[in-house]
């Protein structure tokens, strides 16, 4: 059967009486500049102000738009698949209300899906993009939330936006089942897809109503994760879980590198008589040696089908080591700042410390030492 839009634009509301007629509009404006024949699907979590009367008003001007009204499970998340199951098109983009996302970019979600990515993500990450207005609580929950969806999908800079588009194809087929905000997430995780275009735009905080970011969603994203994680690891999604066995390759080289940085110093001090300071600072040049060759060879080493990384084993070496020493001062900084600052005990900063640079070296090393 054939599509009878070419993408469907999908609105989540809840409580949006002051921005719903003026999106509605901008969108449909912003499609017909650009001959897109597109839906506009408002999935609403029964708003108790006059989000609902005002959307079914405007259905009679609008002959392409359509509200939804659930009365169960609500939540942003649930109501974006609702709006997936309800498209009529190929296509879906989800955007806010409010807003907080310029629907001038449609257009450029739209082509960029039409010259052949599968998922397109409005990021505040990649370059060119960013956030306006936030409290500097919301930008450092957003900056944990990010950092751990990176984790689990290396290479997008923004896995939590709400601001995205996806082939139908992708999903289909596909059991969603997210919480809370954190629906690209779900997409990403459960969803058939093998390119992702990112688009950089501003996040503007809404000028009319409130957030219904609360701390239950802020758990429910916690939860979505181990799930989504778990689900990588069980399914046939191989990239996830990949990913994770070069995580867990690089901690145990990462161990193996204490052993020999332990090892050394006790040969060069009771066996040598060097000094301790300067036997250290040899035993950790070998451990850097060590770690970076069982990387080389075993963590990062390259299959068949990939050519080659951009950088020579030399240049590597140098990579690793600069990432190394600045993870080490890093963890010394961390562990000083922690203990003098907040008065936390010094083994418990220290290990927050290595926790934190264990994932730094991680990160850094796989995208800049071993980058393909
Ligand atoms: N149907 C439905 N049900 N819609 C909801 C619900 C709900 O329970 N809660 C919020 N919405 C709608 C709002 O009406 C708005 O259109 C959109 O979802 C975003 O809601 P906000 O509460 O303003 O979100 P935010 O600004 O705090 O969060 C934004 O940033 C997050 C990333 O930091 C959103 O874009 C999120 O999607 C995004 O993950």
């Amino acid at each position: 059967m054939h599509a009878q839009y070419e993408i469907t634009v999908i609105i989540p509301t809840f409580n949006e009486e002051v921005n719903i007629a003026n999106i509605i509009e901008a969108v449909n404006s912003i499609l017909s500049a650009n001959n897109i024949c597109g839906e506009i699907l408002v999935i609403d979590d029964e708003s108790r102000d006059k989000t609902i009367r005002i959307v079914q008003d405007l259905t009679l001007k609008f002959n392409n738009l359509k509200i939804i009204v659930r009365h169960a499970d609500h939540g942003l998340s649930q109501s974006a698949v609702e709006g997936f199951k309800q498209a009529n098109s190929d296509i879906f983009l989800v955007i806010d209300a409010d807003f907080s996302h310029p629907p001038v970019l449609i257009p450029r979600f739209y082509d960029e899906i039409k010259k052949g990515a599968d998922i397109v993500i409005g990021s505040r990450y990649t370059r060119g993009g960013g956030v306006k207005q936030w409290p500097l609580k919301r930008r450092v929950l957003s900056l944990g939330a990010t950092g751990m969806g990176r984790i689990l999908f290396p290479g997008i800079t923004d896995p939590v936006s709400g601001f995205f588009a996806l082939r139908k194809e992708v999903i289909s087929g596909a059991q969603l089942h997210p919480r809370g905000y954190k629906i690209l997430m779900e997409v990403l995780g459960k969803g058939r897809w093998k390119s992702v275009f990112e688009i950089p735009f501003t996040f503007t905080d809404r000028q009319h109503g409130e957030s219904k970011l609360t701390s239950c969603i802020i758990s429910d994203y916690v939860k979505q994760i181990l799930i989504i994680t778990e689900y990588s690891l069980t399914s046939r999604n191989n990239q996830v879980w990949n990913e994770w066995k070069k995580i867990i390759k690089f901690g145990f080289v990462g161990l193996s590198g204490v052993l020999v940085n332990i090892g050394f110093l006790y040969l060069f001090t009771e066996y040598m008589g060097l000094y301790y300071i300067i036997a250290s600072i040899v035993a950790i040049e070998i451990s850097i040696l060590s770690n970076f060759l069982l990387n080389d060879c075993w963590t990062f080493k390259l299959k068949d089908e990939v050519d080659s990384y951009t950088q020579n084993r030399f240049q590597r070496f140098f990579s690793f080591q600069c990432v190394s020493i600045i993870g080490l001062i890093i963890n010394i900084g961390i562990l000083y700042f922690l203990t003098d600052f907040f008065g936390i005990y010094y083994l418990v900063s220290n290990l927050i410390g290595i926790f934190i640079v264990f994932f730094w070296n991680y990160l850094i090393n796989r995208h800049v030492t071993w980058k393909l």
